[in-house]
């Protein structure tokens, strides 16, 4: 038997409303990618920031030193890099949304292996 027509329509509603559901809690990346994003940031971003982020060639990018910089604008330097410093841009290797949870995570403290937040 053939569902009716209204029921089609409110099952298409429901469904589309769990996928926005969806999308908006996918905002933050997956497990999986958090764990490549916390090694990139150690080994990659550490190079420079230092292996505990407290500093090197670039500065520390710990919770007291960040706190208070405004978040679009590190992402905006994390994304494009900032042009006359050291700082490259990573907009290859993860996207913007990576990179804000990247940022808000280095405000909130970094953890050690990815499992963590
Ligand atoms: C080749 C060295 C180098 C690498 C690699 C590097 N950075 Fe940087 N970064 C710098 C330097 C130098 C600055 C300071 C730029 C300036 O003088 O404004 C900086 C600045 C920053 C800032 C701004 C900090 C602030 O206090 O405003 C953030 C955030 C940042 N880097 C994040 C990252 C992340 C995340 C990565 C890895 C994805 C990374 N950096 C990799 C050299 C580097």
């Amino acid at each position: 038997m053939k569902p009716p027509p209204l029921l089609v329509h409110v099952a298409v509603l429901l469904g589309t409303a769990f996928i926005a559901a969806y999308a908006a809690a996918a905002a933050d990346p997956q497990p999986e990618r958090r764990r490549e994003l916390v090694s990139m940031v150690r080994q990659d971003c550490g190079s420079c920031h230092g292996l505990t982020l407290s500093g090197g060639l670039g500065p520390a990018l710990l919770p007291h030193t960040l706190a208070g910089k405004p978040v679009d604008s590190m992402v905006a330097t994390v994304m494009n890099g900032r042009p006359g410093t050291a700082m490259p841009g990573w907009a290859r290797f993860l996207s913007e949304p990576e990179a804000e949870w990247v940022v808000r995570t280095l405000m909130a403290g970094f953890p050690a292996d990815g499992v963590g937040r």
